[in-house]
């Protein structure tokens, strides 16, 4: 029989014991033709389970030949023994060529098709689970911006104490000390607002210059920058680089870069940033390459780190940041690119973007 099938086509394996044939299915046979004779002794205990447990899409289709002619007490007892196993198909011996091959075509597309349910439902949870995790980022943003609106108040609040004790004091220290707290406050400030900003406005894109927004962003991190020992190594090779976006949508996404830049050089290093302009297919383009000389990215994340939630910090991280930022090129129509390397002497991570000027 294995022959004639091969000869139609039908790739088959032919096995020797019920316990081989569980092992087929669960290596994805699409269907079995099994005579009756095989199930005798307690044969059939083995492969009732196997198919008892199958996943709710699936229903393994069984092809039984059974010896034609009269009911005797064995073809009674093996016709009940057969009946838990489901999706059966039985067939007469003497069985006609064209019988076994119609009948094994139809368990053969009933099979096919409930590989096809199996995909619809595994795409069908994928969906699910994405939109759970939008839902997720949407409660997110609306919570940080409604921290970011309750803290704008007593922020104001403490501003305004803090001028009032520095006009009172004279004691030079605790002037410095007032300075210092008023410039750390303003930072906060600083941060709310843009929290804010960039959940409320429709963000409207004007010419920005980058080098003062990359400088901008250097002046936020500058108290990180300091106590990590960073040295911060610029080069802008012209004198301005303008683009069009929105100021507030670019120093985010540069802040993100930066910002995991700093997490992997807890110990120190060096950050480059680079400005430049290039041309890719005859137009100009400006390229912003942020490098850092951290730990760098472990290679089994690295083709994920734009998915959301992708994360290696653990509490600390919220796998959003470069999620977020990609979309952001993504709808500016800039391209981010990133190479990282993790061995020990030479590690390091550099991101690169390159926007229409
Ligand atoms: N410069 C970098 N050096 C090393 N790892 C990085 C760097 N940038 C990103 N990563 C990796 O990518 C992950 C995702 O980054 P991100 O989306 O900003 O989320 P988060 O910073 O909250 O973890 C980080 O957890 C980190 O493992
Ligand atoms: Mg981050």
């Amino acid at each position: 029989m294995a022959s004639f099938l091969d000869k139609l086509e039908k790739p088959c394996h032919v096995v020797g014991s019920i316990a081989e044939l569980c092992h087929e299915i669960a290596a994805g046979a699409g269907a079995a033709i099994v005579t009756e004779e095989a199930f005798r002794g307690n044969s059939i205990d083995l492969l009732q389970p196997v198919l008892s447990r199958q996943p709710s899409w699936s229903d393994f289709p069984l092809l039984i030949l059974v010896a034609g002619g009269r009911v005797t007490a064995e073809s009674e007892r093996l016709r009940t023994l057969r009946q838990p196993l489901g999706n059966v198909l039985l067939l007469e011996r003497p069985l006609r060529p064209e019988i076994l091959v119609s009948t094994l075509d139809m368990a053969l597309r009933g099979r096919a098709r409930q590989y096809q349910i199996r995909d619809q439902m595994q795409q069908f949870e994928r969906a699910q689970e994405a939109l759970r995790r939008s839902e997720k980022l949407a409660v997110t943003g609306r919570l940080a911006a409604s921290i970011a609106h309750e803290i704008n108040n007593p922020l104001e609040a403490l501003t305004n104490l803090l001028y009032l004790v520095r006009t009172e004091t004279h004691s030079e220290e605790a002037q410095r000390y007032l300075m210092e707290a008023e410039q750390e406050l303003a930072r906060v400030a600083e941060i709310t607002k843009h929290t804010l900003r960039f959940y409320r406005e429709p963000n409207q894109p004007t010419q920005v210059d980058l080098v003062e927004v990359v400088d901008s962003v250097l002046a936020l991190y500058h108290s990180r920058l300091v106590a990590a020992k960073i040295v911060v190594e610029k080069e802008v090779r012209v004198s301005s680089l303008s683009i069009l976006a929105s100021p507030g949508e670019l120093r985010q996404v540069i802040a993100n870069i930066v910002g995991n830049a700093l997490d992997a050089m807890r110990h120190g290093g060096i950050l480059r940033l680079r400005l430049s302009v290039t041309t890719r297919n005859g137009n100009p383009k400006a390229r912003l390459s942020i490098a850092d000389t951290g730990h760098g990215i472990p290679p089994e994340i690295l083709s994920t780190i734009f998915e959301p939630f992708i994360t290696t910090k653990g509490e600390t991280g919220t796998g959003l940041g470069l999620w977020v930022s990609d979309e952001i090129a993504k709808k500016n129509g800039w391209s981010m690119q990133v190479y990282s390397c993790t061995r020990m002497s030479r590690s390091g991570t550099v991101f690169s973007i390159l926007m229409p000027t």
